[in-house]
């Protein structure tokens, strides 16, 4: 019964790798009407559901990630004094990770520590954003709410990053100092999955992050470039470049289509062993019936 299943609905592989859908931050703060709205980020959505109406089985675990601030998050603008959004300060972070409070980070700040004469920080650059995908928030501009046209499973896994109050996070498995990580590694492991295909929102950011770290996390990784969009043309050139030297595979939609048709036509050798097995165990068991 379960290889006649199996037969049926194919493998849960991508090019012989048992794989997942990572889809990055399609949540309306990132599209139309949204306060970090991605130039073009609606044309992703459709491109992503035909993704997932044509391959949905080659998907062992389909996560959707989420970009989840706290209202008065460190990488809003809001919160320092004379800034613009895509101004760039220095943040200063101590051995625990935690936010120090400095030049850009008043003390009035309520998610930052004093860290005097402690001599193992950490200086990261933040880009400064308008406020956005806060907490809670269902409608507006800063709705962090994933958006309604995108096709959403019940077994579909949300995994929520960014809500560290102190620290911003890109990816969707570590935050940006490295200091803590999401469930997502561990989910993927627990599933025994090898590959992982990534879309949404945006390229030069959250994609390109979660694909950089599920690299080095050891997977194999294919981002589909007509399935996201940058945020702007520069730092997009810059993430396509640095993907393709690291080892990311950049493919389009279409592509992941016909790999998997090809594999289709041919028989899986995985599948046929399952399939003797079987025969061989039915055969065995009128043998032992008989006698
Ligand atoms: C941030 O730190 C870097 C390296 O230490 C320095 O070159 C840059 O000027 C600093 N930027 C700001 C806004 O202070
Ligand atoms: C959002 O809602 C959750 C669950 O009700 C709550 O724990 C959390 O504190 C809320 N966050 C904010 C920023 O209101
Ligand atoms: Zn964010």
């Amino acid at each position: 019964m379960v290889v006649a299943v199996a037969l049926v609905t194919g493998p849960t592989t991508v090019r012989g790798s048992r794989a997942a859908l990572l889809i990055i931050d399609v949540q309306d703060c990132f599209l139309s009407g949204g306060s970090l709205a991605v130039k073009d980020g609606d044309k992703v959505i459709p491109v992503i559901n035909k993704m997932r109406e044509k391959f949905e089985h080659r998907f062992a675990v389909v996560v959707i990630s989420q970009d989840w601030h706290c209202p008065d998050h460190v990488s809003f603008t809001t919160q320092h004094k004379d800034t613009a959004p895509f101004d760039v300060i220095n943040l200063t972070y101590n051995d625990k990770g935690k936010l120090c409070f400095g030049d850009s980070v008043p003390r009035s700040f309520p998610h930052a520590v004093d860290c005097e004469g402690n001599s193992n920080v950490t200086v990261l650059p933040q880009t400064l954003w308008p406020e956005h995908c806060v907490q809670n928030v269902t409608s507006g501009p800063t709705s962090a709410k994933i958006s309604s046209r995108l096709t959403i499973r019940e077994n579909d896994i949300v995994v929520k990053k960014g809500y560290s109050c102190g620290v911003d996070s890109y990816s969707a498995f570590f935050d940006n100092g490295g200091f803590r990580q999401t469930e997502l590694d561990d989910l993927l492991k627990r599933n025994k999955i090898e590959l992982v295909v990534v879309v949404g929102l945006a390229l030069d950011y959250c994609v390109y992050y979660t694909s950089k770290d599920a690299l080095d996390l050891g997977y194999k990784v294919l981002t589909v470039t007509d399935a996201t969009m940058g945020v702007a043309a520069e730092t997009t050139s810059a993430a396509l470049e640095d993907m393709t030297k690291i080892g990311v595979q950049l493919i389009l939609a279409d592509d992941l289509e016909g790999a998997l048709q090809e594999r289709s036509q041919a028989v899986d050798p995985g599948m046929m062993s399952m399939c003797l097995a079987a025969i061989l165990g039915i055969l065995l068991l009128f043998y032992v019936i008989r006698i």
